[in-house]
């Protein structure tokens, strides 16, 4: 059913690190155009189990593409379907609340069955991926559990994945080679384009809700309302601007249970490196439009062309900026 193989194309080669080891490009056997590039860790027995496992009614999923605001949404779906529980936001880690379905198969040296793990979380469960629609469990289109998608504009995710990669991954490579990768959809996850356009074209399905990281930052409460309603929850408005000011970008990065900048020490200690914050936060800048103090002329155009997909066009699609 699926084919994996080695990309053909040097860039590849370039991009690659210790701690996510070679990508490889995971396709349908039977539709080449639905592909995924991968660490070469997550094989075929990865891709069966994902597939195969059992999902629930009320299971809750937050699903993107890298670095487009996958945290903060986590935190308010969670906040919003817990009874706005601050006193487990607390104590609990959000990486615990909220696991990654795919952690165990895509980083190098680490040895956890997450599959095995989330069998055995209380429900209801809240689980998050970066998978794209073609590798996900077959039962979430028969279950049909709730999904929150969110999307980026590619430039800001491209941006903010390079740093991840250099912080995270161990990267030692150069931006422009990094950004080549991404816009060619050789890089890790890639491609984000075909991962957005396949959500869009259900976001009208009533279990799933499409977000834009862009519209949570210029209007926060909106979003809110909107994910609260989707989740049938009722809070007051009191309870709505105190949940707001707990999401926003200050009191996120200064959240020990939600910035992750424990796992990242712990997780830069295990391979090695050195962690230092005052380099690098997973809650880093939080911007819209931060990549123009990054990105080069030749790096944006190449983004802009990236960010043009021929598909998105028949199907109303347009990132925000
Ligand atoms: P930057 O690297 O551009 O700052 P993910 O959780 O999907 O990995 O996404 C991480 C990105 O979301 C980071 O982007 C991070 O700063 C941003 N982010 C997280 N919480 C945020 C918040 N409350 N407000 C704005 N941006 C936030």
């Amino acid at each position: 059913m699926f084919k994996i193989e080695k990309p053909d194309d040097e860039i590849v080669e370039k991009v690659g690190t210790t701690v996510i080891a070679d990508l490889v490009k995971i396709s349908l056997s039977d539709d080449p155009s639905k592909f995924c590039i991968m660490p070469r860790k997550y094989t075929e027995k990865d891709l069966e189990r994902v597939k195969n496992m059992e999902i629930f009614e009320d299971d809750i999923f937050v699903i993107t593409f890298p670095k487009c605001g996958t945290t903060w949404t986590e935190e308010m779906v969670w906040m919003l379907n817990n009874n706005l529980d601050y006193e487990t936001s607390k104590n609990v880690r959000l990486t615990a609340r909220f696991p990654f379905l795919e952690w165990g198969g895509i980083i190098h040296h680490l040895d956890v069955d997450r599959i095995e793990e989330l069998k055995n979380l209380p429900r209801p469960r809240h689980i998050n991926t970066h998978l794209p629609i073609f590798m996900l469990p077959d039962q979430l289109w028969t279950v049909k559990p709730k999904v929150i998608y969110v999307t980026r504009n590619p430039k800001d995710a491209a941006v903010s994945w390079f740093h991840h990669h250099r912080h995270f991954h161990q990267y030692q490579g150069t931006k422009a080679d990094f950004i080549e990768a991404f816009s060619k959809d050789l890089m890790f996850f890639s491609p984000m384009n075909r991962h957005v356009l396949d959500f869009w074209k259900i976001r009208d399905e009533p279990n799933i809700l499409f977000l834009f990281f862009e519209d949570m930052k210029r209007n926060l409460e909106q979003e809110v309302k909107k994910t609260m309603k989707f989740l049938n929850k009722d809070y007051s408005q009191d309870q709505i601007d105190k949940l707001c000011t707990h999401l926003s970008f200050d009191s996120i990065k200064d959240n020990k249970t939600v910035n992750k900048n424990e796992e990242l020490r712990r997780f830069v200690t295990s391979v090695g490196g050195n962690y230092d914050p005052s380099e690098y936060t997973f809650i880093r800048k939080g911007q819209v439009g931060g990549y123009k103090d990054e990105l080069t002329v030749e790096e944006n155009e190449m983004m802009d062309k990236y960010g043009n997909y021929a598909e998105f066009e028949e199907y109303g699609f347009e990132y925000k900026y």
